[in-house]
Formats: structure tokens, sequence, C-alpha cells
């Protein structure tokens, strides 16, 4: 249970900003409870990460092949990095209630990837925990988290937590981030 490595992906160009306070904690937990962890931020934009280019008629060659066309790298190495994952925190700036660009960017070519994956997605049966950080009027944290667990549920991973962290909330919902992070490294999810 305690082997294996997690992986926090986060989203924000804000370095200290609440999504980077967010991943720290989610780092914290998992470490506190003598897992090992790693931060995944997408957000640098010398990292180049394209939108889906919708191939074909709508459904790519990835349905068949699991892989984008787009040789960005950034994605197929997530993929990898996912598939030995013990476990996944996928943490976002919420901006107009959704996911950041970058984050939806990723997500959605990971879920033409993985839905359909022969033999299984690679996300299958993991467990995910979900984080909407909203830093203005806290308006849109719901549709996010909606969001991004419908996500989780078609690329079959687990959503276990979905929490929403506000400039109001900040400092008691980090709490709660930590202590999600503890818990999946004591699988006190699947253990029930
Ligand atoms: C383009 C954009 C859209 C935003 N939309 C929302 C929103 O819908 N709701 C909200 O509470 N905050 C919104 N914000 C504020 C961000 O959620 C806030 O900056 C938050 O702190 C992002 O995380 P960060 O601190 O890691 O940058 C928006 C910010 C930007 C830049």
């Amino acid at each position: 249970m305690f082997n294996g490595m997690y992986h926090v992906i986060t989203s924000s160009p804000n370095k200290d900003g609440l999504t980077a306070a967010a991943g720290q904690a989610a780092i914290d937990g998992i470490t506190s409870a003598g897992g090992s962890a790693e931060l995944i931020d997408i957000s640098d934009p010398a990292q180049i990460l394209e939108p889906c280019r919708v191939c074909g008629n709508g459904w790519g060659t990835c349905r068949n092949t699991a892989k984008c066309v787009i040789e960005d790298k950034i994605l197929e190495k997530i993929q990898l990095t996912i598939k030995d994952s013990k476990g996944v925190f996928i943490i976002t700036p919420v901006y107009f209630g959704q996911s950041s660009e970058r984050m939806k960017y990723f997500i959605d070519r990971y879920r033409r990837c993985e839905a359909f994956r022969q033999g299984g997605s690679w996300a299958a049966g993991k467990q995910f925990n979900l984080v909407a950080a909203a830093g203005g009027s806290g308006n849109g944290t719901a549709s996010c988290l909606v969001e991004l667990e419908n996500w989780a549920r078609h690329v079959g991973a687990v959503p276990q937590e979905r929490i929403g962290i506000t400039r109001f909330n900040r400092e008691t919902v980090l709490k709660v981030i930590e202590d999600a992070g503890a818990r999946l490294v004591k699988g006190e999810y699947f253990g029930r």
C-alpha cells in the first residue's frame, strides 16, 4: 500500500497562488502518510500543449490507437505516468466556471485517448482527487468540479474527493486537501 508514486497535476501560471498552495497541501498530505509524490505542473507556456484538433469526422485515430496525432509529448508522458500512478490529484484554477484552458487541453485529449483504449483505460480503477481553486467570487467552483468528475468517470478513474477551495475558505480547505492526500496513501477509500 505504501509503495509507488502519487501524482499531483496542476495548471496555474501563478506559482504562489491558490492552485499552487492546494498542490503543496496535496503533496504534504501524501508524504505525511508515507507516500511519495510528484508534482506535474502543466501550466508552463514554454511546454507545448496543443488543443485537440478534432481529427477526421470527429472521431480521430486516437479512438483506436490510444495515441494523439499531436506530437507535443506531454500528453503521452502523462498517460504513461498515470498508468503507473498510485493515485492522482487534478488541481485546476477555476476560469469562467471551468478548468483552466491548459487543463482543458490536457483532459480533452487524455479522455479521447484513454476512454476507448483497447484492453481498458490506463486510468481505470485509479483513485483521483479533484480540486477546483476559485480565487475570485467562488462562482463556478461547482460547475468546474462537475466537469472534472464527468471526465474522471469517462476515463474509468474513480473520483474520490471533489474539493472546492476559495480565497474565503482557503486555510480550512488546505487542511482538507492535505487530509485527502494522506487518505489516498492509507487506502481509506478502497478499504471500505
Ligand atoms: C480568465 C479567468 C477567469 C476566472 N474565472 C473565475 C471564476 O469563474 N470564478 C472564480 O471564483 N474565480 C475566477 N477567476 C479567478 C481565479 O480562480 C483565481 O485567479 C484563482 O486564484 C486561480 O488560481 P491561482 O491563484 O492558482 O491563479 C478567474 C481568473 C481568470 C484569470
